[in-house]
């Protein structure tokens, strides 16, 4: 009996929650950094605790525990997912004068911080928010460890067990000869300082220890540290730096992670400016492999409220970010952040606490999931400076002012109006300080209008039914007649309005997630879906899991193909919806490092090849040794072609005409030959091109196109 007893147990401790899977576009994200947010067990702050809360470089007591007791408080703001800053365990020295209570200097992936608590403490927060209709976001840190040169010098454990220090790891290290890149556990190729190219991805971040994840140990030891958050319920994660790892890989994470689930994963890559791009920027923008926090414009929000700027130039430049991406409504919005000085701290304006309002109201109803920082609702900032870490205060909580309303009142409306949701994105009039637009989805609709100058009348065609409409926010009045609004707009006013009639016709808003690979399960949100019907994808019929008239989550069939995206139709009552795209991997794929052996050649060479993952142009990056290289999922087991190409934007490429063939297998791939047509050879040349280009000649002269696969393992 005791045994029994001992075996289930054991199980109900193994077998995963089920997990509070959300359409995320429905839902608001609740940013908080733990260390600030609540002390739920003061047991657990020493040491490097300043209970005085004084010194912003230590512990200030917030836990998992706390954060769990105040989640009717975050609920109460209509909040449907949290992100917390990493739980891993952290460095237990000081570095840089500062103690790790932001969480972003790992030790060890597999367990949870002690100040934090235990996966206990985790597991009990899923539970415990899930009961509210929240699911908790986990912040991850796979592109690097611990500080590499002080501290602990990037001393790294698993589950407890010392693995390695920096420069312990500098003593095994070997330079790879096709990136270059001198690799063991970590890079040692020195710190980023031209913040381009080959250092931005194999250097270190500010003097942070950078993993090689083309190691199968770090590569298994990341996935499964993150998997462990998975397995404990949660609903997805934010991934730090991935400006800072290879797409290739990063791509391969994502898919061994929704093996658990239609996880939501968003990234942060760091860029101030839509206009900057480092070699991958672009890579990152238009092939969509997932969403990122809208860092870029989020600038231009918080110049154009907290200090000047034209309505019309910002609608401008927002509509063309927002047309860069297949699912603009999955990007993130947010003001303030623990990286950001928060807007109340940016402005010097008399109004600044109207004009974020404003800003609120606009990130709450912009294309994009909004992101609320901890605090924002009770205006909280720090009156000892500005930037890190004096965006980082402790938490004061106060649910009953302004902002707060702004939050719950757009959050609530959000969850059941599908414009917000899902909606196109349409500027119906601008000036330098009126602004009103159009979103719509189907049958729903919403009308934002916005002056933070002087009181004007305001009169916009809006394609509405005649009538009277309120603003969600403050009751305001609008009326539409003869396909007319006509407001009154005092100085610094927000206005929302919206309507929702029942939708006839299936309608499919989002996939999530919209990467997938066969045997994966992935959420449809829409509308109109009725209570049953079939979902094709790629002109295949996909397993249904579970089906309503707002969400299908179905199994990702697998399909015969070569395209990148795959379209994805909901049939229902006798109709179809438009087609979704859907990025299709073709399955069991590995990371794949692909060389070209390429010395003396300048310029951008991109690929293309035969299958999905090399459907759309892939850059590749210049090594310090010459080659050219990139990482790629590719399918184990599987022969391929890809064509080079040459050139700097997506449309400016030019095709080489050169054909180069590879094989997929667990140690080596060499592409020259097509090892389908000549079984039994070891392809080595590459065919000659049918015209001739210079450096064409040149990457012949240089003789071999290589690709060699890092999954050594057993080799
Ligand atoms: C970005 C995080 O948001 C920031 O807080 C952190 O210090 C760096 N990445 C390095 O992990
Ligand atoms: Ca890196």
């Amino acid at each position: 009996m005791r045994s029994a007893l001992a075996v289930i147990v054991a199980f109900m401790l193994l077998t995963p929650l089920a997990g509070a899977y959300q359409v995320p576009e429905r839902g608001m994200v609740y940013q908080v950094m733990v260390d600030r947010f609540y002390d739920g067990n003061a047991s657990n702050n020493g040491p490097f605790y300043d209970p005085s809360m004084s010194n912003y470089r230590l512990y200030w007591g917030g836990d998992i525990e706390g954060l769990t007791k105040k989640l009717d408080y975050i609920a109460s703001l209509g909040v449907s997912m949290i992100w917390v800053s990493p739980l891993n365990d952290n460095i237990n020295r000081m570095a840089s004068s500062s103690a790790p209570y932001h969480g972003y200097w790992t030790r060890d992936y597999k367990r949870i911080e002690e100040h934090f608590g235990t996966w206990e403490d985790f597991r009990e927060l899923v539970e415990e928010a899930e009961k509210r209709g929240i699911c908790i976001i986990v912040g991850y840190v796979p592109n690097h460890a611990g500080p590499a040169t002080d501290g602990e010098f990037g001393s790294i454990y698993d589950n407890g067990t010392f693995i390695t220090h920096y420069y312990e790891d500098a003593k095994n290290a070997t330079r790879n000869p096709y990136t270059g890149s001198v690799d063991g556990i970590y890079h040692h190729n020195g710190n980023i300082n031209d913040w381009f190219g080959f250092q931005l991805k194999y250097a270190n971040l500010f003097g942070l220890a950078d993993f090689n994840q083309l190691n199968p140990w770090v590569d298994s030891y990341l996935t499964e540290g993150a998997l462990l958050f998975a397995d404990s319920g949660a609903c997805g994660f934010r991934i730090d730096a991935v400006k800072h790892m290879d797409l290739g890989w990063l791509e391969s994470f994502y898919l061994r992670l929704y093996s658990k689930g239609p996880l939501f994963i968003y990234g942060e890559y760091y860029s101030l400016s839509p206009d900057k791009t480092d070699d991958l920027y672009e890579l990152y923008r238009y092939s969509n492999v997932s969403p990122v926090l809208n860092i870029p414009i989020r600038e231009s929000i918080v110049r154009t409220f907290a200090l000047f700027g034209g309505l019309d130039a910002l609608s401008e430049e927002l509509e063309d970010y927002y047309s860069l991406f297949t699912y603009p409504n999955k990007q993130l919005n947010f003001l303030d952040s623990h990286d950001l000085v928060r807007f109340l701290n940016a402005a010097g304006r008399k109004d600044r606490v109207e004009r974020f309002h404003m800003a609120l109201a606009l990130t709450m109803t912009l294309p994009g999931i909004p992101v609320i920082y901890y605090g924002d609702e009770s205006y909280l900032v720090s009156g000892d400076g500005k930037g890190d870490p004096y965006n980082r205060p402790m938490m004061v909580f106060n649910n009953t002012t302004e902002a707060a309303h702004i939050i719950r009142t757009l959050a609530e409306l959000r969850k059941t109006n599908d414009a917000l949701a899902f909606g196109d994105f349409k500027t119906l009039y601008s000036d330098y300080n009126t602004w009103a637009f159009e979103r719509t989805f189907g049958s729903h609709k919403i009308f934002v209008v916005m002056n933070k100058g002087a009181p004007r009348n305001l009169t916009v065609p809006l394609d509405w039914d005649a009538g009277t409409y309120r603003d969600a926010l403050s009751g305001a009045g609008m009326r539409v007649v003869g396909g007319k609004a006509s407001l009154e707009l005092p100085r610094n006013s927000f206005y929302v309005f919206h309507a929702e009639e029942e939708q006839g016709e299936p309608l499919i808003g989002s996939v999530t997630p919209y990467t997938a690979q066969p045997g994966q399960r992935v959420l449809i949100g829409g509308a109109g879906f009725g209570s049953s019907g079939r979902v094709i994808i790629g002109g295949v019929e996909a397993r249904v899991i579970s089906w309503n008239s707002t969400e299908i989550l179905v199994e990702v069939p697998e399909v015969k193909t070569r395209k990148a995206w795959l379209d994805v139709v909901v049939e229902t009552g006798g109709k179809a919806s438009d087609p979704a795209k859907l990025r299709y991997y073709s399955g069991n794929d590995v990371p794949v490092l692909l060389v070209v052996n390429a010395t003396n050649i300048t310029g951008q060479l991109w690929i293309r090849g035969s299958l999905p993952e090399l459907a759309e142009p892939r850059p590749l990056l210049k090594s310090p040794t010459g080659h050219y290289f990139t990482v790629v999922p590719l399918p184990n087991g599987t022969t391929f072609e890809v064509e080079l190409y040459r050139g700097l934007r997506w449309e400016g490429l030019e095709p080489v005409n050169v054909t180069l063939y590879g094989f997929v297998n667990s140690t080596t791939v060499v592409l020259g030959k097509n090892p389908v047509e000549m079984p039994g050879e070891t392809p080595s040349e590459t065919e000659p091109p049918e015209r001739g280009w210079d450096w064409v000649i040149i990457l012949l002269a240089a003789g071999v196109l290589l690709a060699v696969i890092w999954k050594w393992k057993g080799s």
